[in-house]
C-alpha cells in the first residue's frame, strides 16, 4: 500500500490528448516507498538526487494507475533510460523544487520528452557551448533584456526534452549543437526543433514542433515537451 505523498498535480497544455503530466514537488517521504531494484539504482546517490528519483517514480506509479495500467516499478537501462512497461511511452524529468513525469500509452502518442528546469536563466557563459549562432542572435532580436535569460532556459530546457523523446527511436547520444530549436511567442507557448544531423531513424532536416509552459506550477519553473516519432518525412535517408 502506498504512503500518502505530496499532491500530484496535473499539468495541461504540454501534449496533445492522450498524453498524461504529472507534477509534484520533492517528497523525501517518496524515498521509503520506493521498490528494492529502485533504491539499489540511487543506492550511492546523494538525498537530493535520491528525493528526485523516488519523488518521480511516485508519479510514474500514479500516472500508470490512471492510465488503467499496473503501478509497477521503474527502473533504468545502462544509459539511464527509464524502462516503461510494455505498451507505454513516457518521460521523467525533476529539478530542486519538483518532479514531472509525462506518460502514454504508446501508438497513441509516439514518443514523449519532458523537462523541468528552476533557476532564473540560463548563464550568459554557457550559450556558447548550449546553442547554435542562430539561437543566440534570435535570442537577442526576439527577447527583451529581462525576459532574455529566461527564454534561454526554455530554449536549454527544449534540447533536453527532445534529447529524451528521440533517444528511444535512435538509442544514440546527441550533442546541443546537433538541434536548432526555434521559440514561439511566450503567449503562444510552442517551439520548433530541426535536427542538424542524422541521427538514428531521423534524417538532417527533420522536424518536430513542441509547447512549453513558465505557469505550469507557480511560476517559478519551466516545463517544456515534445511529441516525436520518425513519421515518412523525417525519416533518414540511410539505405533506402
Ligand atoms: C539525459 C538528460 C537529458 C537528462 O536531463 P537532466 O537535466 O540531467 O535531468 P532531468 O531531471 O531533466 O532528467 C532526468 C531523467 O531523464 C531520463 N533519462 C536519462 N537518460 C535518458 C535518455 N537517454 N533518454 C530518455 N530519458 C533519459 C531519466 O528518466 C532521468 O530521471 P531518473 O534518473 O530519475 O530516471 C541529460 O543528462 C543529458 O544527458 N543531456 C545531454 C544530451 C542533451 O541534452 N542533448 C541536447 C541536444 S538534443
Amino acid at each position: 500500500m502506498l504512503a500518502p505523498m505530496t499532491a500530484a498535480e496535473q499539468v495541461e497544455g504540454l501534449f496533445g490528448d492522450g498524453v498524461l503530466v504529472l507534477g509534484a514537488r520533492i517528497d523525501p517521504e517518496a524515498v521509503a516507498a520506493l521498490t528494492e531494484a529502485e533504491a539499489a539504482l540511487v543506492e550511492r546517490a546523494v538525498d537530493k538526487r535520491r528525493r528526485e528519483f523516488a519523488t518521480a517514480r511516485r508519479l510514474a506509479r500514479l500516472g500508470l494507475s490512471r492510465l488503467g495500467r499496473t503501478p509497477v516499478e521503474i527502473l533504468h537501462a545502462p544509459d539511464r533510460s527509464p524502462l516503461w512497461p510494455q505498451g507505454v511511452t513516457g518521460s521523467i524529468s525533476h529539478c530542486d523544487t519538483r518532479a514531472v513525469v509525462a506518460l502514454a500509452s504508446q501508438g497513441e502518442a509516439g514518443t514523449v520528452g519532458i523537462d523541468v528546469e528552476h533557476r532564473d536563466g540560463l548563464r550568459r557563459d554557457l550559450w556558447k557551448s548550449v546553442f547554435l549562432p542562430s539561437e543566440t542572435a534570435r535570442l537577442e532580436a526576439q527577447f527583451d533584456e529581462a525576459e532574455r535569460a529566461r527564454m534561454a532556459l526554455v530554449l536549454f530546457s527544449a534540447k533536453e526534452a527532445l534529447y529524451k523523446a528521440q533517444h528511444p527511436w535512435s538509442r544514440k547520444y546527441m550533442g546541443f549543437h546537433d538541434l536548432e530549436v526555434v521559440l514561439g511567442a511566450p503567449d503562444a507557448g510552442t517551439f520548433s526543433c530541426t535536427f542538424q544531423v542524422e541521427v538514428g531513424p531521423f534524417g538532417r532536416g527533420a522536424e518536430g514542433v513542441g509547447r512549453y509552459r513558465l505557469d505550469a506550477f507557480d511560476g517559478a519553473e519551466v516545463v517544456t515537451a515534445i511529441q516525436l516519432s520518425p513519421t515518412a518525412a523525417n525519416a533518414s535517408s540511410r539505405g533506402g
